[in-house]
């Protein structure tokens, strides 16, 4: 098979993308994949139509890749792609209407707002501020309604600390999240689907060295602790996996995901997201499942490659 790996990107995870798709192209040289990788740019579609793979594998984190658009394109071009299709990437981009979708099926949401930085304009700033710390209580958690790896995210303490990271978020979304700042343990929950339908892969407990799990505790080795198995009861880490499975379902996901939850002192999972596109670097949870489970991370990728051809 002929596999173009894609990755890169025009998002701010460009680099986190770079890694990603190393991985896989990597794991895929290691099973006498033959492998090209490609960067997003003006020259794509060309070098596509002068030299067209059999299977477009895309590692792309973030606009452009995670969001839909580029699997549009290979949708348009009749190419077969390993992931999600185009809406399905669109709902699980968007972390207002994933949640909305998941408290529709029962899953506990964190309780918040998305607020368009209009809103801050037309309304004031000021009486906005302390409406939300009002309604919502502190501490509370900021972060863009798309996009990924802790870019313009923040816990909030205070009322002086939503202005500033506000201010962050708009830099990144003209939409922000507002939310209450579940408290507990965090998990990440791989689903694969490797052609007997989708599973969920052994949570992942995340530990960050300085309580926040931010660009830098993601992806510097050794700032994060992780814990596979989680050290959470079997029974908790079984409504983990039907969660993350329950979210991979409603949003029409396919082959791969991750979903990212908190569970409260009192077992209960709250969502946060989950990701059509999930990070495949060495430091990135979804491999680190992936190894729990027992699967090789060179075959799983050649599986889901050779599946898209089917
Ligand atoms: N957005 C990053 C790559 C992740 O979810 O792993
Ligand atoms: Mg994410």
């Amino acid at each position: 098979d002929r596999v173009l790996v894609l990755a890169g990107g025009l998002s701010p995870e460009h680099e986190v993308s770079v890694q990603s798709g190393r991985s896989v192209a990597d794991a895929l040289r290691r099973m006498g994949v033959e492998v090209q990788v490609a960067d997003v740019d003006s020259t794509l579609l060309d070098r596509i139509a002068d030299d067209p793979p059999q299977v477009v594998f895309p590692v792309l984190h973030g606009s452009a890749g995670e969001d839909g658009v580029i699997r549009e394109v290979l949708e348009l071009l009749g190419l077969p792609y390993v992931g999600a299709r185009p809406e399905a990437c669109r709902l699980a981009y968007s972390k207002p209407t994933a949640k909305a979708l998941l408290a529709d099926k029962g899953v506990r949401v964190p309780r918040g707002a998305a607020l368009p930085k209009s809103a801050f304009h037309d309304l004031g700033a000021p009486a906005l501020l302390s409406r939300l710390t009002g309604t919502l209580g502190l501490p509370l958690f900021v972060k863009p309604d798309h996009g990924g790896s802790a870019f313009g995210a923040a816990p909030v303490a205070s009322e002086q600390e939503l202005s500033a990271a506000l201010v962050s978020c708009f830099a990144y979304s003209d939409c922000a999240l507002v939310e209450e700042q579940v408290q507990g343990t965090e998990l990440a929950v791989g689903v694969l689907d490797t052609g007997a339908g989708p599973v969920a892969l052994p949570p992942v407990e995340i530990v960050p060295d300085g309580g926040v799990y931010d660009y830098a505790a993601r992806y510097t080795a050794g700032r994060t602790e992780f814990f596979c198995p989680a050290r959470l009861p079997e029974e908790t880490l079984d409504r983990a996996r039907r969660t993350a499975l329950t979210a991979h379902r409603a949003l029409g996901l396919r082959d791969l995901s991750r979903t990212d939850l908190i569970v409260g002192a009192d077992g209960e999972i709250t969502f946060l997201e989950t990701n059509a596109a999930p990070g495949l670097t060495e430091t990135s949870t979804f491999p680190m499942a992936a190894a729990a489970a027992g699967l090789d991370f060179a075959v799983v990728c050649r599986e889901l490659a050779h599946q898209a051809l089917l």
